[in-house]
């Protein structure tokens, strides 16, 4: 269960946060992630230290280090204590201009540093509607995924529409499309297609989580402007 905070909580809210929610989260039997801004890493990571819950970044670069202004890189990252980094979100890809080939790039080197990726794929509600939505996935997943096959990886399959606006899939439409990425990643990753984690995202809540989660390929779900509140709470504790 991942939170991505998005640009959002300075560090001394973040720090708050940390010391609100914290003794209310049971990571029994659950791995728990936050993703806050990378100025909040260092705060995040260490109010953590002596807890299961893992810090993860929302985005890296893909080359080591360089003349590449405003980036950061997957050592700095590790240096800080993140073990996990969103690769790919929605919003990267509509406002940076993020392709599949360059997901492609970053998630090679998060796993070779030792980060585990959370590559996210979705479409838009125009694709939806036109019955695209297999294609685009399947080309998202081929492209960004190309020469890999790691069980380290996890999948977030985020519908563009579903995305802050209140309306989440239904478990069934979810399911479908998560269904369906297990699928080509077992033509991809073979084996290891049973062992990568297919997480949901798009307006996940705590009155949702349960459904979701009893979907049998989506193991796991990535929630934005929910795990920014007290609901966390709930969506991590979930019965
Ligand atoms: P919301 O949960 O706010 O819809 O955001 C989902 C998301 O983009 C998580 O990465």
């Amino acid at each position: 269960i991942a939170g991505n905070w998005k640009m959002n909580k300075t560090c001394q809210q973040t720090r708050q946060y940390f010391e609100e929610m914290l003794p209310g989260i049971d990571c029994e039997g659950r791995d728990v992630v936050i993703c806050p801004t990378y100025l909040s890493l260092k705060d995040a990571v260490e109010a953590t230290a002596k807890t299961n819950v893992k810090i993860g970044a929302q985005n890296m670069h893909y080359e080591e280090s360089g003349a590449f202004t405003g980036e950061v890189s997957a050592e700095m990252l590790k240096e800080a204590g993140v073990q996990f980094v969103i690769i790919g979100h929605s919003e990267r890809r509509t406002y940076y201009a993020e392709t599949n080939e360059s997901v492609n790039k970053k998630v090679k080197k998060a796993l070779l540093s030792e980060l585990t990726p959370i590559v996210c794929v979705g479409e838009n509600l125009d694709q939806r509607q036109k019955g695209e939505t297999f294609d685009f996935v399947r080309e998202q997943i081929e492209k960004s995924l190309e020469g890999i096959n790691d069980e380290r990886l996890v999948v977030a399959y985020e519908p563009i529409w579903a995305i802050g606006t209140g309306v989440t899939a239904t478990s069934e439409q979810a399911e479908e499309v998560c269904e369906f990425i297990r699928g080509v990643l077992g033509e991809k990753c073979k084996e290891n297609s049973e062992k990568i984690r297919i997480l949901y995202g798009g307006s996940v809540n705590a009155s949702n989580i349960k459904e979701l989660m009893s979907c049998k390929d989506i193991d796991g779900v990535l929630v934005g402007g929910a795990s920014l509140k007290s609901d966390f709470v709930k969506i991590v504790n979930y019965e």
